[in-house]
């Protein structure tokens, strides 16, 4: 039997600034959603923040860009919103950039996660939630999951992973993609998604002949770009991504693997600096230092027949406390820089935050020299 796992995101409100989401919102988005499991439109559903942000996993059996689920995740958001305005909470309804859904949430501001798999006997899902960055921020811990025989140990031993997999690869400043191999093509994989800001990994599937469908991802990330729709900074796009594990694909500890490495991402304070991504459990799903620094939660979940069986706090563990530490470290050491690169982001990607604005005021004073 299929079943779709639909993970849709957006901010709606928080407090302080843009710190958490309070109750209020969860509540009332798990209300709605309580009613969508009633009416039998999904199957079973958990809410999450990611910092500031909205998390609503679903399940279905309507497919991945189903309207009827894009417009509850829609209808959701907006009540939501509504709460976040009458409790007067900060960027309420933020990232609600159209004011009517129209068939489909991608384009209008929220980020969408899906996919569309056969359940098998036993069916791990971790599902990741970043805040203060941006989708790129996935490329390096999704490609080594699948493709690198240092992290995940299955790929050398596994004979049923040893094959590689099928990587996704989108350009999303010029809206195109390409399908490419690993480990075959590992090298040339690498020389795209090393760029983070433009290419990043949408979808990962199995090698045909293996012992999963060719054609039913593994993994898949969001990838929506807030500002294309708004044509200006409103916030990041903090990604969400969804992994399956075990039985052919990366063990379930394979794929947490990655995060004991807080990489470099882009994001944190206005959007507009790097620093160390930091693997938080679920009660620590708030930015505060500098508004960050980012974060990532990830809740892990079996599948029963489309119900949801958890979730578990997967970075809720003091395996990951010496990652946090080096995180801080790395924060502090990015911090000391202040307004300069390579904290501060590179001049062209900071060409939809607000800098814009202040050197165009410098534009006169400038001679020729
Ligand atoms: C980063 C983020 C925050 C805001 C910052 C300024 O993604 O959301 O760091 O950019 O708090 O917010 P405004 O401009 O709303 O005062
Ligand atoms: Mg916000
Ligand atoms: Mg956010």
């Amino acid at each position: 039997r299929k079943v779709t796992v639909s993970l849709i995101k957006a901010d709606v409100g928080s407090v302080a600034g843009h710190t958490t989401v309070p109750d209020e919102l969860k509540k009332a988005a798990e209300e709605n959603l309580k009613n969508a499991v009633d009416s039998g439109l999904i199957i079973d559903f958990r809410v999450f923040n990611a910092g500031d942000d909205l998390e609503l996993l679903m399940t279905h059996d309507k497919g991945v860009d189903s309207e009827e689920i894009h417009r509850l995740a829609w209808e959701t958001f907006e009540k939501a919103a509504g709460i976040a305005k009458e409790l007067k909470l900060y960027g309420a309804g933020q990232d609600l950039l159209k004011d009517a859904f129209s068939g489909n949430v991608r384009g209008l501001g929220p980020g969408v996660a899906e996919m569309e798999f056969t359940e098998r006997k036993a069916e791990p899902v971790i599902a990741f939630m970043m805040d203060k960055t941006e989708p790129g921020a996935f490329n390096m811990p999704i490609f080594r999951m699948f493709a690198d025989p240092f992290n995940t140990a299955g790929l050398v031993i596994d004979p049923t992973m040893h094959q590689g997999f099928v990587f996704e690869i989108w350009d999303i400043k010029e809206s195109k993609r390409v399908f490419m191999r690993t480990p075959e093509e590992m090298y040339d994989i690498l020389a795209l998604i090393g760029g983070k800001s433009r290419f990043v990994i949408k979808r990962v599937y199995p090698k045909e002949g293996g012992k999963l469908p060719a054609d039913e991802p593994v993994a898949v990330i969001s990838t929506e770009k807030l500002y294309e729709v708004a044509g200006e900074y409103v916030g990041k796009d903090d990604p969400v991504a969804l992994v399956r594990a075990q039985s052919g694909l990366p063990a379930v500890g394979e794929v947490l693997e990655p995060f004991a490495f807080p990489h470099l991402v882009s994001g944190w304070m206005r959007g507009s600096h790097n620093g160390p991504i930091m693997p938080v459990p679920f009660k620590y799903s708030k930015c505060t230092r500098f508004d960050g620094p980012p974060r990532c939660i990830a809740a892990g979940f079996q599948l029963a027949n489309g119900k949801i069986i958890g979730p578990v706090d997967m970075f809720d563990d003091p395996a990951f406390d010496y990652t946090r530490q080096k995180a801080m470290e790395i924060a502090e050491y990015m911090r000391r820089h202040g307004p300069f690169e390579p904290h501060r982001l590179p001049s062209e990607d900071m060409e939809y935050t607000t800098l814009p604005k202040v050197l165009e005021k410098l534009k006169g004073r400038f001679e020729e020299v």
